[in-house]
């Protein structure tokens, strides 16, 4: 069974977009579709970017493990919240803090506002980003509107059939981009 990283990003306090992450740890393990844990930047509460890891000399605990769980996982899914049309400082930080670890990585990204576009402005500028750094980005978008209206605080979707089907779709796109890379090695 594959596994996947949910790298939620949002680290403001009052946050909603962490709402997303936890909806998709369920809806993966209900549907036994891959083993699933959140990463998130709250809890690893960085500092923000001095160097690459590589070039550290003595790299935080902190550090060191959220790289082998990048390297470790077969997928990664992005939650991020959309500031001001483009992706939150925490999630920067952590794109140039890894390089190896990022490359060939199967990538889905899942974008979040509180407004009616569900984030889509974020697509374009981490989009870029991964690919630049070498990262494989799942060509599958999942906006989310209205975060707060969407989920409740544990990820409980306000209409769950509907939410299901839009990601059984975005995650049959992730799980397809890690079958593919695993025949390719
Ligand atoms: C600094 C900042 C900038 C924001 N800019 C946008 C924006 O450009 N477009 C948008 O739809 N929502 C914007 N929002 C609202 C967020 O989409 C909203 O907070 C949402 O809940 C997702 O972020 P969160 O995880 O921090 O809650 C912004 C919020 C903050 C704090």
């Amino acid at each position: 069974m594959p596994h996947i990283a949910i790298l939620s990003a949002s680290v403001r306090k009052g946050r909603n977009s962490h709402r997303t992450a936890l909806y998709f740890k369920k809806f993966i393990e209900s549907e036994n579709l891959a083993s699933v844990e959140i990463l998130d930047l709250q809890e690893y509460d960085f500092p923000i970017f001095e160097e690459r890891l590589r070039f550290f000399e003595n790299p935080t605990t902190e550090m060191l493990d959220f790289a082998a769980k990048i390297k470790a996982a077969d997928g990664v899914l992005i939650v991020t919240p959309e500031y001001n049309g483009g992706y939150p400082a925490s999630l920067k930080n952590v794109v140039d803090l890894l390089y190896d670890e990022w490359r060939k990585k199967p990538v889905a990204i899942c974008t979040n506002s509180a407004g009616p576009f569900g984030g889509a402005q974020v697509m374009a500028s981490i989009q870029f980003s991964l690919w630049k750094i070498g990262a494989w980005t799942v060509p599958a978008m999942f906006p989310v509107p209205k975060v707060q209206e969407t989920f409740d605080e544990n990820g409980q979707p306000a209409d769950q059939a509907a939410t299901d089907k839009r990601a059984t779709v975005f995650i049959n796109e992730l799980l397809w981009c890690i079958e593919a890379k695993k025949r390719m090695t």
